[in-house]
């Protein structure tokens, strides 16, 4: 990898998000150069509060913060996971607002003006529903070409959903964006369930945090523990699965992966199997509803334990 990936985070904290975010904004050879924010874990205006929370935390005021849709594609929004992230999104700290402004424009519109503004040179990163994507990709049709990669945490190709049992949640939260942005017109990494129900950072690793000296590790300690006694309660967990750092990790170190590369339909009926991610699995199948669709890299085994040490060697720096 260069020394300048330059990344647009696009993004709805939530805890795992602010895991993602200070992860990325600890990596000398990533260059985040702005967050879009997007419904999800929360509504889209405390999503946009916490983005700028988090890079007041981080120290980081110069990247800029573009808020984006509230509401999916066809369909109402399905609501806040208080349960998983808290009221406030962020493990219920409830930390002081921001005095920053959101940029003028919609996360969509940013979108497309950064990647026009540095062609085939931006990496975009979704670490919340496809929408903002799939909003700048119906407004300006050729925009992936000169997209640099998409990657993504989102989807569960051969392995069951989170949200639903055919479903992981950020697909299943606009199925409709999800088709659109698996159609793009670059490379494609889905970092889904596949792998990331492989990373399991102990409550032991979680401790960790809290020895790591300043702000970024600090916020992460108080948040972590609302988070992992989530996943006690639901999943029966020691700690928590590593969804949205995993785009991270990939981006950093991607041979702590293997992937397999297929076309990506997702299911956008309204049946039990809405937001299903569906790679094509025979040749045939790319006559059908899969043509002209680019092969997806689709991320289904990892390091675990070497992800969970990057990250944190990243975070103690
Ligand atoms: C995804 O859903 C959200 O709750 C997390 O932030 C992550 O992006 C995991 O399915
Ligand atoms: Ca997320």
């Amino acid at each position: 990898m260069t020394s300048s990936t330059r990344i647009l985070i696009d993004t709805d904290p939530g805890i795992d998000d602010a895991m993602a975010i200070f992860f990325a904004l600890a990596s000398p050879e990533l260059e985040v150069v702005g967050l879009t924010t997007v419904f999800g874990n929360a509504h889209t205006d405390l999503c946009t509060i916490n983005a700028l929370r988090l890079l007041d935390i981080a120290g980081r005021p110069d990247i800029p913060v573009a808020q984006g849709a509230s509401r999916p594609l066809a369909m109402n929004y399905r609501g806040p996971v208080a349960f998983v992230h808290g009221e406030d999104g962020q493990g219920d700290v409830f930390l002081p607002p921001s005095t920053r402004q959101v940029e003028p424009v919609h996360a969509a519109q940013f979108i497309i003006d950064t990647v026009m503004a540095a062609p085939e040179d931006i990496t975009i990163v979704l670490l919340g529903p496809f929408t903002n994507m799939a909003l700048a990709m119906l407004m300006r049709p050729d925009l992936t070409s000169f997209v640099k990669q998409i990657v993504v945490m989102g989807g569960a190709a051969f392995t069951s959903g989170n949200a639903s049992p055919a479903a992981e949640a950020n697909i299943l939260n606009d199925p409709e964006a999800a088709d659109i942005v698996f159609g793009a017109d670059c490379p494609i990494v889905m970092a889904g369930l596949d792998v990331t129900h492989s990373i399991t950072m102990t409550n032991d690793d979680l401790a960790r945090f809290g020895k790591i000296p300043g702000p970024r590790a600090a916020h992460l300690a108080a948040i972590v523990p609302y988070y992992s006694g989530f996943y006690r309660d639901r999943n029966h967990v020691d700690g928590i699965y590593v969804h949205d750092s995993t785009t991270i990790s990939y981006l950093l170190a991607p041979h702590l992966f293997t992937w397999t590369e297929l076309p990506i339909r997702v299911d956008t009926g309204h049946s039990v199997c809405r937001g299903k991610t569906l790679p094509a699995l025979h040749d045939s199948d790319e006559e059908g509803p899969w043509q002209g669709r680019r092969p997806v890299r689709i991320l289904t085994s990892v390091d675990a334990r070497g992800v969970i040490e990057l990250e944190f060697d990243h975070l103690s720096r």
